[in-house]
């Protein structure tokens, strides 16, 4: 599946150049967030960067004002501790990580007349096909994936980025082609070795994989951190910390969104900046299948949402510091809140929430099915909650 369908919407990032005023942070921001009260409909990202003062994947602030996860957890040690082995967290790696080949010496792949290698040497990792005649090679310089799936490389040429053409995967412990790259035979070296990401595209991907490679409006992905870090989402760091080694609490507090107190919407739309909102789902016009992909417009489309104006929201079932949780049974706890057996004052709703006749565990395992979307080689979980009568 290592692709996204990224290239088929684009979103126009903020080019104004607003002073991001982190003192006036709450004031504007709770301002905000009444405004989005008043609306409650999913908005896309791009409306969410410009309105916002703070949003994941804003790229205003300057690079001087990320400070780095090693600084958060000086304070917030076990948060750190927990939120560095999450999948997001480890979302991305530079060449230089040792997670970066997964400790494997090299990797080999062959499609006549191309024969690939991927090799640590020296303090480079070098990516080379040659087809008998001729041979080309490049350093890689960052690795997307946590790796249960696989990694796809991005590698620079002069200004340009291009994704490889070929991927690791783990299931297969070996190298195939990128998802989206066509199977037949490359023309010529250079489109043997990958594909250029358009300067917007390129942005995006490391605006959703990495933290601050976009900073003051600049993208420079060599000064950004690998991976969804702490600041990714709270916004960037330093007056926050700057404030509370200095005593002053309320001050640090003002300096750091904690996204705790948005209204439902806002908050799912939140993790939509990277998973998609139901607005961008609908601007980028995915229909049917595909949309599974997409956990907020999913979760959105279900009668527990519509039931209920959102009181489940993705912080009802994921904790965004700590691993991904696989055991069907430790979600019960999150249905049950509304669905018990003796439900008759469930959340304060005025009529009566129903329960199951089948079984009073492991919900997920039949109202959440897993589902393989074409052409990803993956089965992503469906965040519409329903009674699945058939294959539709
Ligand atoms: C010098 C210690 C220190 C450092 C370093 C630090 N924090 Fe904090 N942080 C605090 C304190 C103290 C609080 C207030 C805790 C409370 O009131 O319960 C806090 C609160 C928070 C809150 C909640 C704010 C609120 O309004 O309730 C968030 C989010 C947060 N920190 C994130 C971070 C991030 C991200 C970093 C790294 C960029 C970081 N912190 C670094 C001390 C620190
Ligand atoms: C709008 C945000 C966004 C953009 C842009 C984006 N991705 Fe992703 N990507 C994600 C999210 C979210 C996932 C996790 C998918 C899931 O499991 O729901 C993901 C998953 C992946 C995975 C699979 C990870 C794994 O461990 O299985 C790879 C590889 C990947 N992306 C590479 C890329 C590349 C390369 C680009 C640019 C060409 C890109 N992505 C653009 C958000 C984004
Ligand atoms: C800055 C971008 C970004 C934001 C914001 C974000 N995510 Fe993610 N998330 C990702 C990426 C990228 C991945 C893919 C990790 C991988 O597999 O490589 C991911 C993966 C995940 C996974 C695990 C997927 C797996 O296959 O194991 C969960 C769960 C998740 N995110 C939940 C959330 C929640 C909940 C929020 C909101 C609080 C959120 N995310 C906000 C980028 C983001
Ligand atoms: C994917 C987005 C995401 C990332 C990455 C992330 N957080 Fe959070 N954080 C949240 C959300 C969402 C909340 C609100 C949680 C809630 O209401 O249950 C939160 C809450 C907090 C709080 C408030 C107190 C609490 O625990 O409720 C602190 C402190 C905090 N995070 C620190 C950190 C630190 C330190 C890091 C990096 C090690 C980090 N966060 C990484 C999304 C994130
Ligand atoms: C009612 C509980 C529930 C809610 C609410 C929920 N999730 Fe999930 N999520 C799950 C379960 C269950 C899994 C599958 C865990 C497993 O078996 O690996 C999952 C898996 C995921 C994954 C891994 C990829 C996949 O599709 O399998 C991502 C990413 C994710 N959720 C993001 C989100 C986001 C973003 C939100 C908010 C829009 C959200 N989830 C809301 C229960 C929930
Ligand atoms: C915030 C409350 C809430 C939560 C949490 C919640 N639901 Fe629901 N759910 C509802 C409401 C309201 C309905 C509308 C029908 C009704 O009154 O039963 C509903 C409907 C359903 C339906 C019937 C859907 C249909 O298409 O007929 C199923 C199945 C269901 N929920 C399963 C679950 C499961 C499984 C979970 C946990 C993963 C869950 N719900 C979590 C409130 C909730
Ligand atoms: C073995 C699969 C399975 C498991 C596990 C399961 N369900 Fe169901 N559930 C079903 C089926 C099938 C139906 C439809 C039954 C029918 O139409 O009579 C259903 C119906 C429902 C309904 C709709 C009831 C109605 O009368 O409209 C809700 C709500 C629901 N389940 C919630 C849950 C919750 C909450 C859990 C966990 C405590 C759960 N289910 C566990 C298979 C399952």
């Amino acid at each position: 599946m290592l692709r996204f369908g990224q290239q088929t919407y684009l979103i126009a990032l903020s080019c104004l150049a607003m002073s991001f005023s982190l003192d006036r942070f709450v004031d504007s921001f709770q301002s905000q967030h009444r405004r989005a009260d008043s609306d409650r409909i999913s908005l896309t990202t791009e409306d969410r960067l410009e309105d916002m003062l703070w949003w994941p994947t804003k790229s205003v602030a300057s690079r001087g004002e990320y400070i780095g996860t090693e600084e958060c957890a000086k304070c917030h040690s076990s948060t750190a501790a927990s939120q560095m082995s999450t999948e997001m967290a480890l979302t991305s790696s530079r060449s230089v990580d040792s997670a970066f080949l997964d400790g494997h010496g090299a990797l080999a792949f062959q499609q006549a007349p191309y024969s690939y290698e991927i090799e640590r040497k020296g303090d480079a990792i070098r990516y080379s096909v040659g087809d008998g005649q001729s041979f080309i090679s490049q350093p890689l310089l960052f690795a997307f994936g946590q790796g249960i799936v696989g990694h796809t490389y991005i590698y620079q040429v002069g200004e340009n980025f291009f994704e490889s053409r070929l991927s690791y995967y783990s299931a297969l412990k070996a190298l195939d082609l990128t998802t989206g790259h066509l199977r037949s035979v490359p023309p010529d070296l250079e489109r043997a070795l990958g594909r250029l990401l358009e300067p917007r595209e390129a942005k995006k991907c490391f605006g959703c994989h990495t933290t601050a490679s976009t900073t003051a409006n600049h993208f420079d992905p060599s000064k950004s951190l690998a991976g969804v870090t702490c600041e990714a989402c709270h916004g960037p760091g330093s007056k926050h910390v700057h404030a509370m080694k200095t005593g002053q609490i309320e001050e640090g507090k003002k300096n750091i969104l904690n996204p705790s107190g948005l209204n439902p919407v806002t908050s799912v739309d939140f993790c939509g900046a990277c998973h998609r909102t139901s607005g961008d789902v609908i601007q980028m016009g995915i229909k049917g299948v595909a949309t599974v992909r997409f956990q907020p417009f999913r979760l959105e489309e279900s009668r527990c949402w519509s039931g209920t104006s959102g009181q489940l929201t993705c912080l009802t079932c994921h904790n965004p510091h700590e691993p991904l949780v696989h055991e069907s049974g430790s979600y019960d706890h999150a249905c049950l809140r509304c669905h018990a057996q003796s439900s008759s004052r469930n959340l304060g709703s005025d009529r009566r929430i129903t329960a199951c006749r089948i079984s009073n565990k492991n919900c997920v395992s039949c109202h959440m099915p897993k589902i393989e979307i074409p052409g990803m080689h993956h089965a992503f979980t469906d965040h519409r909650i329903r009674i699945v009568r058939d294959a539709a």
